[in-house]
């Protein structure tokens, strides 16, 4: 049994089962409702070969819901480069299924590296944990820079590796649909999201000193990133 905890949510796994327990009800049916919007349950990609997915839920409860667990790896930056074009390869899945004439797509809301499991073993990617926006209608770069941005914010300063994947990320979702002078807006624009919602949350110098900090390290990776990016992909 493995037990994940944070202030308002815990998650067990129990038996090939995850259980997600709210502290009110309010939460877990609006979870539940936006979960059940999904335009993706299960999708065969025939570029990958992979199935992408969304996790299944098996019951809901007033104060918690049940689902399959995802199997496999959850996505970190450390991963080779075919999980990350991979990561490219489901969010570009996702978007086809509700993409309309004005390039706008279903948002996943919270579409980060640590949401995705890839199964190699038996070729499935899952997700869970749609954020408050899943089913919101919006820009295919919001869910790109949610995705780019939770990377900068993670605990890994191997900037060469950081680009190497960000590079097989775009490989696998492909550069075509992606607007660069909206994507860097958005990228800026969460950046300072990030920091302004840690200073909310956490209040005190030293956490708001913590918290430049990482704005100063993400907005350093940015800067990398774009530099790097450039060659491979010109911003509009
Ligand atoms: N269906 C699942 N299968 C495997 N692990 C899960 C599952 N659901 C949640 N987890 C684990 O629990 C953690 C917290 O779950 P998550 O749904 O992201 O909660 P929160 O809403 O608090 O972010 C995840 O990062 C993941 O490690
Ligand atoms: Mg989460």
């Amino acid at each position: 049994m493995k037990i994940f905890s944070s202030d308002t949510r815990s998650v067990i796994i129990n038996h090939d089962k995850a259980y997600k327990f709210f502290n009110s009800r309010s939460e877990c049916e609006d979870e539940v409702k936006r979960l059940k919007k999904s335009p993706i349950s299960e999708v065969y990609d025939e570029i990958s070969n992979y199935k992408m997915k969304i996790v299944k839920i098996l019951e809901v409860k007033e104060y918690f819901y049940s689902m399959d667990q995802a199997k496999g790896e959850t996505l970190r930056l450390s991963q080779n480069n075919k999980d990350f074009y991979l990561a490219g390869r489901w969010l570009k899945c996702f978007h086809d299924l509700s993409i309309n004439c004005n390039n706008k797509v279903f948002l996943f809301g919270d579409f980060i590296a640590p949401h995705l499991f890839i199964d190699h073993e038996s070729k499935i990617i899952s997700t869970i944990d749609p954020g408050c926006d899943f089913g919101v209608i919006g820009e295919v770069e919001t869910n790109i820079s949610r995705f780019i941005v939770g990377l900068f914010y993670m605990k890994n300063f191997n900037l060469r590796k950081l680009n190497k994947n960000i590079n097989y990320f775009f490989e696998g979702y492909g550069t075509k649909n992606i607007n660069f002078t909206n994507l860097d807006k958005f990228i800026k624009y969460r950046i300072l999201r990030n920091f302004n919602k840690t200073n909310k949350l956490k209040t005190g110098i030293k956490n708001y000193i913590f918290a430049l900090i990482y704005l100063v390290i993400a907005n350093f990776k940015y800067l990398f990133i774009k530099r790097k990016l450039n060659n491979f992909i010109k911003f509009t």
